[in-house]
């Protein structure tokens, strides 16, 4: 059987275990957190495989479809977890804790990482809010487990946690949107670390400096997370969403691989908020591909299809939105302004919303 050592050593042979983690990720035991079954493990049935999977630097899904009960076949949509450990000691790094400091996490899911946070900054310095009762009752739990005791409450994350304001920092585990206006207030002079974007590319972490009043900071990383279950994009299966309509008949020159590169994807992702993107390999060989967009609200469809060393894609577009006209335009726009990289954009937030700017707070681009 796997053990925790095994976890720490995974983790410092990839060179992401920073020294002031070390005796954090050593003395907790990942195993407190994670149920006896979860999506691809079962203690009782194989227990090599179980701890072998949690004491790896795996994300460990621990709930899907909101724990609520679908029939046999559908789609499994991962509703909570614990996080990959090298990705928390990542958003960690970028939260930059020092001794002393009290932290707002938001989304405890399993509470490992509430977890680490108390036994490094202390169990009345760590406060953590979680939207799913159950899951809160079950963190709970593994923190009493695990001996440890920070304020987990029931809550949407967009309120924070007022009892436990003002905090040093805000840490958040699911994908936001905005940035809400209570962290601001609570977080008054402090740090905020959250995944953020819309649905058409959510892989970025948004890290925030909170100055009078006001948050500012830039993107970085390619984070994967769960949505914030109040403003969630839209997800499922082809064969679920595309029910042989026929949509309107049109034609471009744009090799549709490149509209979904991470820099083209992220400018877009300001503009186009409510649609996301699935690329389907032929299972033919033949190197073709369609690259599908769907709008969140499943009203309307769009396909390229990409034919290798054509010159142009054919593309249908179906419903009352035309979504590929819609990221065509947003991917000419950001050629316009002479394909700038993600790491050129910032984000500034106040009260009166979020903005997003290219190179100085000044030149805003949008207010997605
Ligand atoms: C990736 S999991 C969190 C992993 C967790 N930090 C850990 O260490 O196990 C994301 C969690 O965010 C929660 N969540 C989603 N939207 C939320 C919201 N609006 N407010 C609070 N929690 C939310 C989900 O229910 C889920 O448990």
């Amino acid at each position: 059987m796997a053990s925790q050592q095994e976890l720490v050593e995974c983790l410092a042979s990839k060179g992401v275990l920073p020294v002031e983690w070390r005796d954090t990720v050593a003395s907790v035991d990942r195993a407190l957190f994670i149920p006896d079954v979860f999506e691809g493990g079962d203690f009782k049935a194989d227990p090599d495989t179980w701890s072998r999977i949690v004491y790896s630097d795996a994300p460990v899904v621990t709930q899907v479809n909101d724990g609520e009960q679908t029939p046999d076949g559908a789609f499994r949509l991962s509703t909570s977890s614990s996080s990959m450990p090298s990705v928390m000691l990542e958003m960690l790094a970028l939260l930059d804790v020092h001794d002393g400091h009290s932290v707002l996490e938001v989304g405890t899911g399993t509470g490992y990482n509430a977890a680490w946070l108390a036994h490094r900054l202390g169990d009345h310095k760590v406060f953590s809010v979680e939207l799913d009762p159950a899951v809160v009752a079950v963190a709970r739990e593994n923190l009493r487990h695990a001996g440890l005791r920070p304020t987990v409450v029931v809550g949407n994350g967009h309120e924070g946690c007022p009892g436990g304001a003002p905090y040093s920092r805000i840490i958040c585990t699911c994908t936001m949107r905005e940035i809400p206006r209570a962290w601001l207030a609570q977080c008054p002079n402090g740090r905020i670390v959250t995944p953020w974007g819309s649905s058409f590319f959510s892989g970025s972490y948004a890290t925030l400096d909170v100055v009078e009043g006001e948050a500012r900071g830039s993107f970085s990383g390619y984070p994967g997370f769960m949505w914030d279950r109040t403003r969630r994009a839209g997800a499922g299966r082809v064969v679920d969403l595309y029910h042989g309509e026929e949509g309107r008949k049109g034609a471009t020159d744009i090799e549709p691989q490149n509209v979904i590169q991470d820099d083209p994807a992220f400018f877009t992702s300001l503009s186009v908020t409510d649609a996301w993107y699935r690329w389907c390999e032929a299972d033919d060989d033949s190197g073709e591909a369609t690259l599908w967009f769907f709008a969140d609200d499943r009203k309307s469809w769009a396909t390229v299809e990409f034919v290798p060393g054509a010159e142009t894609y054919e593309v249908e577009q179906y419903g009352p939105r035309a979504l590929w006209d819609e990221v065509r335009n947003a991917f000419l726009g950001w050629h316009d302004l002479g394909k700038p990289e993600r790491s050129r954009f910032g984000l500034s937030v106040d009260r009166d919303g979020q903005r997003v700017w290219l190179d100085d707070p000044c030149h805003v681009i949008g207010h997605p």
